[in-house]
Formats: C-alpha cells, structure tokens, sequence
C-alpha cells in the first residue's frame, strides 16, 4: 500500500484532461532511480539571448529550441542548444518580480537545474521524496503536437534541482512549451559530446550529509574520496568525495572547503555565488586537441599550468597515444588509474564572478578524476584567486 504522500497527480499544462494512476516501480529492488544520464543543465543567465550567442559561438553548440512569449510562456524566455547528446538550457526572466530574477540577484549567472533521463518521472518523484527529498516540482505532464513530456523535481544542494525528465512519448524538437529555433548562425561543432560529471560545492562540513543525500535519497555510490592530502597545495585545501548512480552515467563529485594557509578555491566560490552550486560541468570529447584546439581559437580561456609540468609527465603517466607538443601546446593535462588514462583541461570562469567553469575530458580507460593533477591544477587555480585578491 503506498503512503498518501504518493498519491500525487498531474498538474495539466495544456487542455487535456487525463488521469494518471500511481503506481509502484517494479524496479524499487535493484535500482529504485533508474538514470539514463544528464537530459540537459539549465542555466539562469542575465541576459539569455547573448548568453546562447557566446555558447555557440565559442563552444560549437547549435540552436535547438525556443521558448518564450510568443510560445505561450509569459515570465522567461528560454534558448535551448545542443551538441550531440549534451543539451544546455539559457534562461532568463522578462520582469523583475520573479523568482529567476531573484536567482540571478543571489548568485549571478549559474547552474539552476540538472536535468536527469528516466522512464518514469513519477516513479522517480514517489522513490526519491519518499525517502526524504524536498518536493521541487510534482509530476507534470506537458503536452503539444509532438506527444508528451512528463517532468518531476526535487531539491540538491544551495538553489539547485534535478529535474526528471520522461520524454519517451515525445518526437518534438525539446519540449512543450518549445518551438523549434532554426537560426542563420549556425557555427561548427567542436566535437563536445555529453556530460561527463558535474561538481557541486557545498558549504563547510557540508560534504557527507549531500553524500549521505545521495546515497539515501538516489541510490547513488561513494565511487571516489580525496581528502585534503590528496587536495592541497602549500596554501588551500580541499575535500571531495564522488558519488555515481548505479550505471555510471551520472557522476556528481561534491567538494567542501578545506583548512589551508589561505582561502580554499571552494571558500572563493561559496562567497561570490553566495551559497552551495555548481562549480564546473565537464564534457567529454574523443578528440580532446581538436576540441580544445577550436575553443582556443574561438575565445574560450583556460587555466594553465607551468611548461615544466611536461618535464615528466611520459615517466608518471607512461605511454599515451597522443604526441606530447600539441598537449604541451595548449595545456592539456593528463593523468593515469589501473584502467588507463585521461586527458583534461579547464577553462577560466565563464562569467566575472569566479564560479562556474567548464572541464573538457577525453577518457582513454580510465574512470577517475585526475586525482593526479589536483597540485599542479590548483596552483594555476591559486595563481587566478590571488590575482584577483581572494586568497
Ligand atoms: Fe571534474
């Protein structure tokens, strides 16, 4: 028998008149959340028409879909692109009075929503808020021409949500609400593929009650701890822990502030996006100097570490496939585990305020986070904070 707290309905968006029953997942035995990776990430930006601009325009993504007044939605407009399987969303309010606009007040431009693939958003709503997840959205189905998309919601970390997406009734070009956006510039891709891994950071001490959040309330695993030894440079610190769903297709390391001689690079994001969020979303790519080759051209920074961090790289890594120079060149990192290796840079925040960045990650075996390369990393990281007077 299901509790009442299940017994929850479907808000219409359109005319339609339809009756859902809840019904139990028959899946609650092994995997309760049954993922199939990151549908999209939703960011909440100043200014979404040129935001949409600067992603296709530095990292190769291509008009998808849009959303606005003239689609029926009265309060935001939302631009929504794609390269291959790797959605972003960019939304921004058209009033003040708003709670988008509020977002943006508090922390600037950033991640709002992790938007995550299921079969069944209501199963994923019941499982997860039944075992203690705060209620962002109750299943809702949209519906227009092209078949329905149910979505659901719950809570993470700071003003951030998952948002359970079930689209496999659905052939339109994103979502109701959506109409399909074709557009004269159309720059080439850069081969950026999905979402590798997304990285929260949350506040101090903070680290193991959103791991026990997401091994409780998702059924995800403790794949990966570093602690600040693993994490620490002579002046900052911090600890991490990874956790991933049953599959391995969603993989969310959560940081906190480490104690360090100077200000942890998490403790700078934590005051300037005011509160918990996400730090960086890492895509990955098979082609990691051509993609990265392409965002340089096209204006995208990136951290960079000292020449002398390829002195002995071949001696700590061993043999790789690719030709050191060209790595050498543009400052790609790379790191080995038992099962291979991975290539990875990062780039410099993507807004002024020091918050969200990106990773670019080629992984060639390897199912690890460049544990390797945190010093040098963070070094380059520090050298940033301190030029801007934060460390
Ligand atoms: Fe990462």
């Amino acid at each position: 028998m299901l509790p009442d707290r299940n017994l929850f309905y479907f808000k219409l968006i359109t005319m339609e008149t339809t009756t859902v029953q809840p019904q139990v997942s028959t899946a609650a035995q092994t995997d309760f959340l049954p993922l199939h990776g990151t549908d999209y990430v939703e960011f909440y930006v100043g200014n979404a028409k040129q935001a949409a601009h600067f992603y296709k325009t530095a990292f190769g993504f291509q008009s998808l879909a849009y959303s606005g007044p003239e689609t029926g939605v009265k309060d935001r407009v939302s631009y929504a692109i794609r390269q291959n399987k790797l959605t972003f969303v960019l939304t921004t309010p058209l009033k003040t009075d708003n709670p988008i606009a509020d977002h943006i007040y508090k922390h600037g431009d950033g991640v709002k929503v992790l938007a995550l693939k299921v079969d069944d958003a209501t199963s994923a709503y019941a499982e997860t808020t039944k075992r203690g997840a705060r209620s962002y959205m109750e299943p809702t189905r949209l519906r227009d021409e092209h078949g329905e998309v149910v979505l659901s919601g719950i809570h993470t970390y700071g003003d951030t949500v998952h948002i359970f997406v079930e689209r496999t009734h659905y052939t339109g070009p994103f979502m109701p609400g959506f109409r399909e956006w074709k557009s004269e510039y159309n720059p080439a891709p850069t081969g950026l593929l999905y979402v590798d891994h997304c990285v929260g950071n949350v506040g101090w001490n903070q680290m193991n009650p959103w791991v026990k959040f997401y091994e409780d309330v998702m059924g995800f695993r403790n794949i990966l701890s570093f602690d600040d030894n693993d994490i620490s440079t002579e002046y900052s610190a911090l600890m991490s822990k990874v956790m991933s769903n049953g599959n391995g297709y969603v993989k969310f390391p959560i940081n906190e502030p480490a104690e360090g001689k100077k200000k942890s690079q998490v403790e700078e994001y934590l005051d300037f996006y005011n509160g918990e969020g996400v730090q960086h979303v890492a895509i990955a790519t098979n082609d990691i100097v051509s993609t990265v080759t392409q965002l340089r051209d096209r204006g995208v920074e990136f951290l960079r570490v000292p020449s002398t961090y390829y002195d002995d790289l071949l001696d700590r890594v061993g043999k790789i496939d690719e030709d050191l120079e060209p790595l050498k060149e543009l400052g790609i990192l790379v790191d080995r585990d038992n099962e291979g290796y991975l290539l990875q840079l990062f780039s410099k925040p993507v807004e002024d305020r020091p918050t969200l960045f990106f990773e670019i990650i080629q992984r060639k075996g390897a199912k690890s986070f460049g544990k390797g390369n945190f010093k040098a990393l963070f070094e380059a990281l520090e050298r940033e904070q301190d030029a801007r007077g934060n460390l």
